[in-house]
């Protein structure tokens, strides 16, 4: 029953504010499953429809084999956790975890047990007796969390259930999540535009935008094969450097012509290459500064520690490079810069889609 299907799912509030379009996804058993995607790209919605909370304009929602779309939430056997968590503010939290498991009929006894085990995996029991208006925004999560994670369901709906945590916590909590989905293997959907928790977390990841899907993929994929441009600009800190330019077919390799800089790239990078309009688009790590064949101007140094983003001005267009700390680079100063060629990405001028080939 856990695997969750949804088939040409689409949702339209009103006349015209379509929050999903036709959106096909296979949730497979036991997968930890992260919707990512910007503000407002029909994340919630998506969840929303899986827990039953919003009944879709068209399409299917299938658990195993079973249509669900009339299912009412409380038949669905799913645990929400959603960004704007309500705790029962009159209860105690032991109370509030308590809740979920009288209403499904465990005994007392084993309420207790149950009770113990979830505050303990959450940091949360010097705050058993203490109500929610009595608690931090982060505790009152964990409250939420242990909550949904308490009934033990068969799928869980977990709606950026950090949000509200300190980073501190929040590396803490999604340390948790891994070790709490491996250890009880069940079906996980996750919404956040925090793309550091999809990319940590998730089995795979459905990007959306616009309330459309742009890319099913694991985490390693969407970082190094990203489907189209849109992909390749929202995963990855700072963001994928993207030129405009041409290709031409130069043997076995592929010339890049623009304003900017010309590189000959390896074959597999665009099917058909002749005469295209194309963006080139290079991540920072794949920028290096002091060697390579262009001249640029370092507009900006940015230490962060452990690296530097070097920003620098090549022939009018900005570029952002992730380089070691110990670069002795410096702000004003001319360096020369490459790319790492092989692993630069070319996508179509006007689409946007990927020319990888294959
Ligand atoms: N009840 C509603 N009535 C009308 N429009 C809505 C409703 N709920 C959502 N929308 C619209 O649908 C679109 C998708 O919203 P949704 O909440 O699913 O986005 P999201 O991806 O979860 O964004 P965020 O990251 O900000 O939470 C938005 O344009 C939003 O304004
Ligand atoms: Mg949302």
């Amino acid at each position: 029953m856990a695997q969750v299907r949804l088939q040409q799912l689409r949702k339209v509030f009103g006349e015209n504010t379509v929050a999903v379009e036709n959106l096909d996804l296979v949730i497979q058993e036991g997968e930890f499953l992260t919707l990512l995607g910007p503000s407002g790209c029909g994340k919630t919605t998506t969840l929303r429809m899986v827990a039953g909370l919003e009944s879709p304009s068209a399409g299917g929602i299938f658990f195993g084999d079973r249509l669900v779309n009339d299912v009412p939430p409380a038949k669905r056997d799913v645990a929400m956790v959603f960004q704007s968590y309500a705790l029962y503010p009159h209860m105690t939290v032991s109370g509030n975890l308590e809740y979920p498991l009288k209403k499904r009929g465990f005994a007392a006894s084993e309420r207790q047990g149950m009770i113990k085990r979830t505050a303990e995996l959450l940091q949360i029991t010097p705050l058993l007796e203490r109500k929610p208006r009595q608690l931090s925004g982060g505790q009152q999560q964990r409250v939420a969390l242990g909550r949904a994670i308490i009934r033990n369901p068969e799928v869980f709906l977990l709606d950026e259930p950090l949000s509200n945590l300190d980073a501190k916590l929040r590396a803490y909590m999604r340390a948790e999540l891994i070790q709490l989905h491996r250890r009880i293997g069940k079906t996980m959907i996750y919404v956040t535009h925090d793309q550091l928790e999809a990319m940590t977390m998730s089995t795979r990841i459905a990007i959306m935008n616009e309330g459309k899907l742009q890319q099913l993929d694991t985490p390693d994929a969407v970082y190094n094969r990203p489907h189209n441009q849109f992909v390749a600009s929202f995963i990855g800190t700072p963001s994928m450097n993207f030129i405009k330019g041409s290709i031409a077919d130069q043997g076995s390799m592929v010339r890049f012509t623009s304003p900017v800089a010309t590189v000959d790239l390896p074959r597999d990078k665009a099917a058909k290459a002749n005469g295209r309009s194309v963006v080139v688009g290079v991540r920072p790590e794949d920028v290096t500064i002091g060697s390579g064949a262009f001249k640029g101007e370092v507009t900006v140094v940015e230490p962060t520690g452990y690296e530097t983003m070097v920003f620098v001005n090549l022939g009018g267009q900005d570029l952002v490079a992730r380089v070691p700390a110990d670069n002795p680079v410096k702000a004003q100063s001319t360096v020369s810069l490459g790319f790492r060629t092989d692993r630069m990405h070319l996508f179509d001028g006007e689409t946007g889609a990927s020319l990888r080939a294959g």
